[in-house]
């Protein structure tokens, strides 16, 4: 296999910002409530004329200019959304054309939900270990606010917008990518949806507003029972304890869904790192936007091992643990 790793990262949340303040003018429900049960306090919500593709490309921008890089000899774009601008064309090739990459260059949208971005990211390495690939964009985005039901008191509070970006490059040298795990469980495909073509899943009938739907509880409980198992395998596939991982990255859910999971595992709250205090449940983008928020603050440093831990709807979970190493940074990050 050929070596790869991550040499750069860029992200972007839109400008407007929904607080808590500003949900209890819309539904019932209280900052207490809200800050208790969740841990969020605001999030960022797109333009009516905003979409996925503008996140990410805002995101790739931000990457390009902090690491010096050009996405012109990209091979492969990869992104992963479950708010695409379009059922089709694809988001991945919407960009391409917006981003100059080369036409020769693959471009396809990926469907995991909030898992998307860690199943994107393995995606990636798969196509560049196996030689066939040199340099893969892997973008995480989402608009769920465009999906939201804003009278749905225990849904709207949860979910934002935003993008991150990651360049995965062939590198000899390198073992940046050290382990990772992989599931799908359709049988609790009805616990989280939007209604497409079809209205009925496992037998029974869906909620048909075209808006997210979800069972809250279950979802909750799932995650909570089955995320540190998947954690467990995936280190003893790689050989490795918990006590090396530096920095762990669960989706930002629900900080009250992460604290049971770190306490399962015995892993420290310290060295979790999460993106839902100011831009909530970013769906496909949290786990990019929670790694760069650790960047930007000097916490995480190269070396270091990081396990990114996505799950969502599907039921689909992702994992995948990396040794970072990122080139050298020579802009500065755009503000988020
Ligand atoms: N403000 C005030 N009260 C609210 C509320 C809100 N925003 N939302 C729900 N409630 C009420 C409920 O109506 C219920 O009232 P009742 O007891 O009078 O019936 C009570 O709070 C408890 O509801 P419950 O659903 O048990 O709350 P919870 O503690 O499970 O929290 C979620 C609800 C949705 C925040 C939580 O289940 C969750 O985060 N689940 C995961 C969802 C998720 O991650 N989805 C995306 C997939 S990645």
């Amino acid at each position: 296999m050929t070596g790869a790793k991550i040499t750069a990262i860029g992200t972007y949340v839109p400008a407007k910002r929904l607080t808590n303040a500003d949900l209890e003018q819309m539904v019932d429900t209280n900052n207490e409530w809200i800050v208790g049960r969740t841990g969020i306090r605001e999030r960022r919500i797109s333009r009516q004329d905003e979409y996925t593709s503008d996140l990410c490309v805002a995101a790739v921008q931000d990457l390009m200019k902090r690491y010096g890089k050009s996405v012109e000899d990209v091979d492969m774009v990869l992104v992963a959304t479950s708010t695409p601008d379009f059922s089709f064309p694809s988001v991945a090739s919407l960009i391409q054309d917006r981003l100059n990459i080369q036409q020769t260059a693959g471009a396809m949208d990926l469907s995991a939900a909030c898992a998307g971005f860690v199943y994107a990211l393995h995606t990636a390495h798969s196509y560049v270990a196996s030689g066939m690939h040199r340099k893969v964009l892997v973008i995480g985005a989402d608009t769920i606010s465009k999906i939201t039901d804003y009278t749905d008191r225990s849904t709207c509070i949860l979910f934002g917008d935003g993008a991150g970006a990651v360049l995965v490059e062939s590198d000899k040298q390198s073992t940046g990518f050290l382990g990772y795990q992989l599931t799908s469980d359709g049988s609790g495909a009805h616990h989280v949806y939007r209604t497409g073509l079809a209205h009925k899943v496992n037998n029974i009938e869906l909620i048909d507003t075209q808006m997210l739907v979800q069972n809250g509880r279950e979802v909750f409980r799932w995650a909570v029972r089955t995320v540190p198992l998947g954690v467990q395998q995936l280190l003893e596939k790689a050989e490795l304890g918990l006590e090396q991982v530096d920095w762990f990255i669960p989706h930002s859910a629900n900080m009250r869904m992460i604290e049971p999971i770190c306490e399962r595992m015995n892993y420290p709250m310290e060295q979790v790192l999460h993106s839902l205090v100011n831009f909530g449940n970013t769906s496909a983008a949290t786990i990019p936007l929670a790694l760069d928020l650790g960047i930007r603050e000097g916490k995480v440093k190269n070396g270091q091992k990081i396990l990114m831990y996505g799950f969502g709807a599907g039921l689909t979970q992702a994992g995948q643990l990396v040794e970072l190493n990122l080139d050298e940074r020579v802009g500065e990050p755009t503000l988020l």
